[in-house]
């Protein structure tokens, strides 16, 4: 049997000898086609998400760069009411959010329930960039924030405080209903490197108990990026994302030979399949690119869109679904 001191001599023997691919660019692992740069990006609000993408992508940028820039559109847009500045409040009327990074080197970054921030993404590049740890939560990661010199302000605009006061008359707790309620921004992007990256950032259920976190700072639920194979990230009811490991499970049956929409589909099959009594309530959807450069979606329910953009242009497309 293996003991114990002559398992870790073999563990370095191994890092040692793995450090020449953890340092080959990542170029290597580029397909023979050239896929071309390509973002892709949840719901329509995706589309002024990727224009803003493509500026980094048209000059060569690096994946991440790109999709850091694009999410802080609807970060910073008060009419998006479920991402940032003007996202709708928990029901202790406080503007929570969540957001995560995933670099093409297997880094990653994540805040969650941070408040008073108006770009959480930032965060939570810094997070992956300047601290040796994943996540930061509450308080701590506020803290990080100012203290990286991140300004606080009043996310609550007067529309969303009036949302919040509509709702507290009733005040009726009902997590599962997802219409008009979950628009989280997921956005992947493969650069003209070949170079995968991806940022997931929401204020997440409105009206959620404080405190609560959903997929989209969870990597391998909200988001997963493997420079190898490819990237998926999600939006609806994070609490079925994370129960089926979504963008992970995604990314892995990508590396098994689905497609990006196969992968999709099966994941999104797996939680109706598990949870078959909460499909009328709840939306669940995915999108994904592998290295090739082929992209696809997948939602639970109707009505999913998202937004792509690369060389031959820019569009919307209506997802392919599981129920009406
Ligand atoms: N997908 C966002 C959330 O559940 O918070």
């Amino acid at each position: 049997m293996t003991s114990r001191r002559k398992f870790i001599q073999q563990t370095t023997a191994g890092a040692a000898a793995l450090t020449i691919p953890f340092n080959v660019p990542a170029k290597t692992f580029r397909p023979m086609t050239d896929p071309g740069a390509l973002v892709l990006s949840t719901w329509n609000f995706g589309l002024k998400a990727n224009e803003e993408a493509w500026k980094v992508l048209k000059a060569d940028g690096r994946a991440l760069d790109a999709v850091c820039a694009g999410v802080k559109i609807p970060e910073a847009d008060p009419k998006v009411t479920s991402v940032g500045y003007g996202g709708l409040p928990d029901r202790d009327g406080r503007v929570t959010l969540d957001s995560c990074v995933m670099d093409e080197f297997g880094n990653a970054g994540s805040v969650c329930a941070i408040e008073h921030i108006m770009h959480p993404s930032s965060v939570a590049r810094l997070v992956m960039e300047k601290t040796p740890h994943v996540i930061l939560v509450g308080e701590g990661a506020l803290q990080f924030a100012i203290d990286q010199g991140f300004k606080k302000e009043n996310l609550l605009t007067p529309e969303s405080e009036q949302a919040w006061k509509n709702w507290l008359k009733t005040g009726d707790y009902k997590p599962i209903n997802w219409e008009n309620n979950h628009d989280t921004i997921g956005m992947i992007a493969i650069d003209s490197k070949g170079n995968l990256s991806g940022c997931c950032t929401t204020s997440g259920l409105a009206y959620k108990m404080h405190g609560r976190v959903g997929d989209s700072p969870i990597i391998g639920a909200g988001l997963f990026v493997d420079n190898e194979v490819g990237a998926a990230t999600a939006t609806g009811n994070g609490e079925y994302v994370i129960k089926v490991a979504g963008t992970a499970m995604i990314v892995e049956l990508m590396r098994q030979g689905k497609s990006p929409v196969e992968a999709c589909h099966e994941v999104v099959m797996r939680v109706a399949k598990k949870f078959p009594d909460k499909v009328k309530d709840i939306q669940t959807a995915f999108i994904a690119i592998n290295k090739h450069g082929e992209y696809g979606g997948y939602a639970l329910r109707k009505g999913f869109q998202y937004a792509h953009y690369n060389t031959e242009g820019f569009g919307l497309s209506d997802s392919e679904f599981f129920a009406e």
